[in-house]
């Protein structure tokens, strides 16, 4: 089992990204964590198929928020973490690899 934590996963690029995923991938090897802030860009309709998949996880959340962040790379155990928000900020990308770098090394 793989779990991805995708950011913007709410955004054109992200919910293609996991219609993707979940055609290529049998979906008991996948796990999907969908983190969006549902700004302007972000609509869930494209989503709606896999709203109750026990393979995926809607969360609502803005990526600066840490504490938001941190609760997720704790409750799960993240392989890959895929950032298609609409403007990847340093600070934005900084707090994530932050996360990557701890498990990592
Ligand atoms: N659309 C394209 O053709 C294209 C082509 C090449 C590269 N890209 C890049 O891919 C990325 C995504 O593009 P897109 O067209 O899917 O963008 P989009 O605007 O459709 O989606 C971005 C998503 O990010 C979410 N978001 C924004 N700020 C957030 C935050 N602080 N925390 C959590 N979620 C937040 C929005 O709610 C939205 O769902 C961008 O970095 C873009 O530059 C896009």
């Amino acid at each position: 089992m793989k779990t991805y934590l995708i950011t913007g996963g709410a955004g054109f690029i992200g919910s293609n990204y996991i219609h993707y995923l979940f055609e290529k991938y049998p979906h008991d090897t996948i796990q999907i964590i969908n983190y969006d802030l549902l700004t302007y860009a972000g609509n869930l309709d494209n989503l709606k198929v896999f709203q109750h998949h026990p393979s995926y996880v809607f969360i609502q959340g803005d990526v600066c928020d840490r504490k938001k962040i941190n609760t997720i790379f704790e409750t799960y155990d993240i392989d890959y973490v895929v950032n298609l928000l609409q403007k990847v900020m340093w600070i934005e990308v900084s707090i994530i690899h932050r996360y990557l770098f701890k498990r990592m090394y």
